[in-house]
């Protein structure tokens, strides 16, 4: 499926109104493409449809999807909030301008060094995730005399799956707290009513990536409203708060099922101005974190096609000049995708491959079945819907070069991370 102002025209994929064939030429192979105009319309639509009359809405972009300084003043520029969890994209955050009140840090983890980062750079928004760290916060923001916002991260028991939830009764997640969980959440509540540097303005919870069905949220919704109503109830608070995190799915390959944002955003919303309605919840602002909804899509790969090879054991491997280095997705998590010859988009797809890349290592396939046209060497393979944890989650293994990241519009592109050299990969070498 093409997305965003992806065409064919004489053949060839365009992207951004620019054609693969001269994106490689200018760019150099592989390349990751962003369609800047579809991450504008994603952001622009997640405000819109995540709105309401009754209380405020902040839509705070996952940067752990894919982040850049060019992303970094993208959101700026878009008003958007930012979700952070290190101190890697704290700083990248930073060499990008954002205005820092309005980013929130998350993380399980977070260093001393993490903390003190938040605290003098004026993070908006920390999600705390277990006692240990909201004593090192609390001794820290009293120390500077700040006075620091806070969610607690809550594990509210609802697992959610692409295409169901579970509501588990273990709960081991690294991330929160149980809900469930009455003495250690007591704990906290009393941590932070003894002190008046660290205000809890709500909670936080996730419940998954790549989410399909949206009972999962609806169910969420209801356990944290009746959560939150005990919790106000027993140690009398006042929560402003509720973050559902992130999570919304997209389409990948067929058989995928996303919801797309505007009945999401309205789904969610009506849900949460009933519990309003009602008095089951009184909040004054709703957060999300999407991040893979926002930039999966709009991104492709480009990979120029080198040898191809029939095995003995009857695989017929098509490869290419990347692979497991710049999208682990398939080898981690059997991630699906689909492809196109970007330079022969019309040709009849008369033949079977397996998409393998260059690396020394049997897993670094990223398509296992595909028909495509019959392939030449020099051919370009467009990998869709990359845009998403591939180039965040990319490697240097087998000292491979990350490929450059363009962003395209308008028929231009322009160049938001260089390719590596040889040189880069010496830079730390002793
Ligand atoms: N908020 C929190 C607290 C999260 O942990 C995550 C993702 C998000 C928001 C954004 O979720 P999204 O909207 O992108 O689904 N590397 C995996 C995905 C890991 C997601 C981790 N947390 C993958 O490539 O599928």
């Amino acid at each position: 499926m093409l997305f965003g102002t992806m065409t064919t025209q004489d053949n060839q994929l365009t992207i951004g109104g620019r054609t693969a064939r001269d994106l490689i030429a200018d760019h150099g192979s592989p390349l990751y493409v962003y369609d800047l105009a579809l991450i504008k319309h994603n952001l622009r639509a997640f405000k819109t449809h995540f709105s309401s009359k009754l209380f405020d809405t902040r839509i705070a972009y996952a940067s752990k999807a894919f982040l850049t300084k060019a992303m970094v003043r993208l959101l700026q520029a878009e008003g958007t909030s930012l979700d952070l969890v290190s101190a890697g994209e704290l700083h990248t955050a930073i060499a990008g301008g954002f205005d820092l009140s309005q980013a929130l840090f998350h993380g399980n983890n977070k260093s001393p060094e993490e903390l003190e980062l938040c605290l003098s750079h004026g993070v908006g928004l920390i999600m705390v995730d277990n006692i240990d760290e909201l004593d090192q916060l609390i001794e820290r923001a009293a120390a500077s005399g700040q006075v620091v916002h806070t969610l607690l991260r809550v594990n509210p028991g609802v697992e959610a799956h692409t295409h169901e939830y579970v509501i588990t009764a273990k709960h081991s997640s690294k991330f929160g707290e149980s809900i469930y969980d009455n003495e250690r959440i007591a704990a906290i509540m009393n941590r932070y009513r003894d002190q008046s540097h660290v205000v809890l303005d709500g909670f936080h919870c996730h419940i998954g990536s790549q989410i399909f069905d949206i009972t999962s949220y609806l169910k969420t919704i209801e356990v944290m409203s009746t959560f939150i109503n005990k919790i106000t109830a027993q140690f009398e608070l006042s929560i402003s708060t509720l973050n559902l995190g992130g999570g919304f799915g997209v389409f990948y390959t067929d058989g995928d099922t996303p919801m797309d944002i505007e009945t999401t955003g309205r789904t969610l919303i009506r849900a949460l101005e009933e519990k309003q309605i009602t008095n089951e919840l009184s909040i004054k602002t709703l957060i999300i974190e999407p991040g893979r909804s926002i930039v999966a899509n709009a991104g492709t790969t480009l990979y120029t096609v080198g040898h191809t090879k029939r095995t003995y054991g009857g695989k017929h491997y098509l490869f290419v000049d990347g692979g497991m280095t710049d999208n682990i997705r398939p080898a981690l998590y059997q991630a699906e995708y689909s492809a196109d010859l970007a330079n022969r988009m019309t040709d009849q797809k008369d033949t079977h491959y397996t998409v393998a890349g260059k690396l020394c290592e049997s897993g670094d396939v990223l398509i296992r079945d595909i028909q495509l046209p019959a392939a030449n060497p020099g051919d370009i393979l467009a990998i869709y819907s990359t845009g998403a944890y591939t180039y965040s989650m990319a490697s240097n293994y087998n000292r491979l070069l990350r490929p450059a990241v363009v962003f395209v519009e308008d028929g231009k592109s322009s160049v938001v991370v260089r390719r590596e050299t040889y040189d880069d990969l010496l830079r730390n070498d002793v």
